[in-house]
């Protein structure tokens, strides 16, 4: 899948299929939340990943009760420390790249998770309080965003998003471009096109999704005949 496909194909996913994600891929998600770009290239994000069944469980509950996360068989929980971006950059390190660091760092995941089939979520609506309680997160670091990991058991077309032109100005503030074709050109990635590719992947996903099940319930047993007779030996 290409990045432009990806970006407009991804969706956030709350329904997962109860199978677990190969630790090679977890890995690789968060592999790309700790590639992206931070202020001053610090890195001072932390990402705890979470497959503890009752810490799960916890999570859910203190995500304002939103069960549905319990079914994700992985959660990444995203965290920022702050003294470095303080000392360095001051408030504006503090208050703001902390935040835009691991928020990229999500994005990042969450485009990785969509590229290798798996389906994520991101969770903001949560009590700091209690979460630092459940995963032992130490004063100085606060979590910022959870995301939810898995393989998907739902198909989600594109919700509704505004058109461009309500969201883009040309040179100052207010000043809506009347044709967003006259600026961008054949390359225009217009919304009818975006729909389009998310129909083309829906439609593509949902025929490849039984067979990645298939294959990864097969690679599993497979694993574990091996290991089994490993044991015998
Ligand atoms: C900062 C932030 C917080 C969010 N919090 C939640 C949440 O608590 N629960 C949830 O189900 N979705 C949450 N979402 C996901 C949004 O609902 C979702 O991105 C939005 O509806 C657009 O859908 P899409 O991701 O498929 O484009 C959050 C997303 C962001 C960026």
């Amino acid at each position: 899948m290409d990045t432009l496909e990806c970006i407009y194909t991804r969706r956030s996913i709350r329904k997962y299929v109860d199978i677990p994600v190969e630790w090679e891929l977890v890995g690789r998600v968060v592999e790309a939340g700790t590639l992206a770009p931070t202020a001053g290239n610090l890195q001072e994000f932390r990402f705890i990943v979470v497959t503890d069944e009752s810490k799960r469980k916890a999570i859910a509950e203190a995500s304002l009760q939103q069960y549905w996360m319990e079914q994700a068989p992985v959660i990444i929980v995203a965290c920022a420390e702050t003294k470095r971006p303080k000392q360095f950059y001051g408030l504006r390190g503090e208050r703001l790249y902390t935040i835009q660091n691991v928020a990229a760092g999500c994005e990042n995941m969450l485009l990785a998770a969509h590229h290798y089939g798996l389906g994520a979520c991101w969770v903001g609506a949560f009590d700091e309080v209690a979460l630092k309680r459940i995963l032992s997160i130490p004063d100085y670091a606060r979590p910022h965003a959870i995301i939810t990991l898995g393989y998907p058991d739902e198909v989600v077309p594109m919700p509704q998003k505004y058109k461009i032109e309500n969201l883009v100005y040309l040179q100052r503030y207010h000043n809506r471009i009347k044709n967003i074709h006259t600026v961008l050109g054949v390359f225009s990635p217009n919304i009818a096109a975006a729909v389009a590719a998310t129909k083309h992947a829906i439609d593509k996903h949902a025929a490849s999704f039984v067979e990645k099940i298939k294959h990864t319930v097969s690679t599993m047993k497979d694993k574990m005949k091996s290991r089994h007779g490993k044991y015998k030996h």
